[in-house]
């Protein structure tokens, strides 16, 4: 029988999707399974973005400019100069999904066996996209107990070898909902410009900032113009996760240069989608200012509840929607699986995702459970009651 490649064996599986199975047949069984687990926001997606798909009255749904289409391009230079961030179209490469953005830029820096230091926990399709271009992943362990802030820096320079190519950053964070400080982002920077590394921040939850916290993009830096990639979707941003636009910016053209070949090699990002994209970023403030609330109230309200339960400690997010909780438990895998495989309350139980998956460190997390606050309040509210009472019966 013809084999797979060895770097299909090794592409990691996502640590979420194993529970899957479990979860469906829970619900099989006719429980009900809260999801804590998943990144898809239940919030509605703008109507401007989608009546502008509606409305088209296009004839030939044609392949769009390798690099996205120029009026969107252009528009989304404005989104950003609003944002503080000062670009041309010209240094936006837009991409199927912040996902493709993450494979280009990965693609477009390292070599097979180069590495990239990551704070960990980190987004786990970081994994991913690393293996399929053969890069390796060096972790830096941030904290719980500081709210995952972001390492010192002599932690990162101790892992910088003749191999390392660039720091990844994901800000604010999946799954830490940790927001880094505009210090925290200097010290980066000035870290990336003396080993001359380039620095990628995943900023796809850049509008998820709470406690009148800003935002500190990496292309706000000055003298960061070669080292700074930042990644970016409208997945979030307008709950518009199925719609798969993201895109790679970056001042430095040779990047810009090498990313495109990527993008040529498959075609164009999709059309439609770009139309409802750019119709997005004329969505009025009030609906950022409102899902801001929501979440800021899911947040608090989810934090208060976890508090309740004894043993329990919670890196408290101050962005994006997602919050890593240590339980007074060994093994979250397998209390995952429990939830689903065998308790119920009322007839119901909650997905959560472990989170040693988010981890590259071997034996870290194996205590921590990642919930993403993307439900509404009183579901919420029953899942940390659920996950209270289950704390209660499980043995271990
Ligand atoms: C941190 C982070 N980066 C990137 C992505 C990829 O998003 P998309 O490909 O939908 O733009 C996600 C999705 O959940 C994410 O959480």
């Amino acid at each position: 029988m013809p084999s797979v490649s060895e770097k299909g064996r090794s592409m990691p599986a996502s640590p979420i999707r194993k529970l899957v199975p479990f979860a469906e047949e829970a619900k099989r069984k006719g429980k009900k399974v809260i999801h804590l687990n998943i990144g898809q926001p239940d919030i509605k997606t703008p109507k401007v973005a989608l009546d502008a798909v509606k409305n088209n009255d296009l004839e030939v749904l044609e392949y769009s400019r390798t690099e996205g289409s120029d009026t969107y391009r252009k528009k989304l230079s404005g989104y950003y100069a609003k944002n503080d961030i000062h670009i041309d179209a010209a240094d936006i490469i837009v991409t199927t999904g912040g996902s493709e953005a993450l494979s280009f830029a990965m693609g477009s820096i390292a070599d097979h066996g180069d590495e990239i230091i990551i704070p960990e926990p980190f987004y786990a399709n970081y994994n991913g996209f690393a293996t399929a271009v053969g890069v390796n992943v060096v972790p830096v362990t941030s904290h719980i107990d500081n709210n995952f802030a972001l390492p010192p820096i002599e932690e990162f320079e101790k892992l910088i070898t003749p191999k390392t190519k660039a720091i990844l950053i994901c800000n604010p964070g999946n799954p830490t909902g940790y927001l880094y400080t505009e210090e925290e982002i200097k010290k980066l920077a000035a870290m990336a410009k003396k080993h001359d590394l380039f620095l990628v921040a995943d900023e796809v939850y850049r509008e998820f900032t709470y406690d009148g916290c800003e935002h500190h993009s990496i292309l706000r830096e000055e003298g960061l113009e070669a080292h700074a990639i930042m990644i970016d979707s409208v997945s979030k941003r307008y709950s518009m996760c199925g719609a798969r636009i993201g895109c790679l910016v970056t001042r430095n053209k040779e990047v810009i240069q090498t990313a495109l070949k990527f993008a040529q090699a498959r075609l164009s990002p999709p059309t439609y989608a770009q139309i409802a994209s750019e119709a997005a970023l004329d969505t009025p403030q009030q609906y950022f200012d409102e899902v801001k609330k929501e979440y800021v109230g899911r947040r608090d309200l989810l934090i208060a509840e976890l508090e309740k339960i004894d043993g329990v400690k919670i890196g408290r997010p101050q962005g994006a929607f997602y919050c890593i909780v240590e339980l007074p438990i060994e093994d979250a895998d397998h209390f995952a699986q429990w939830l689903l495989k065998e308790y119920s309350l009322d007839g119901e139980t909650v997905m959560v995702a472990p989170a040693g998956g988010f981890y590259a460190s071997p034996g870290l997390g194996k205590n921590q459970i990642r919930i993403a606050y993307v439900l509404e309040k009183e579901s919420l509210k029953r899942a940390v009651k659920i996950l209270k009472e289950a704390l209660k019966s499980y043995k271990g």
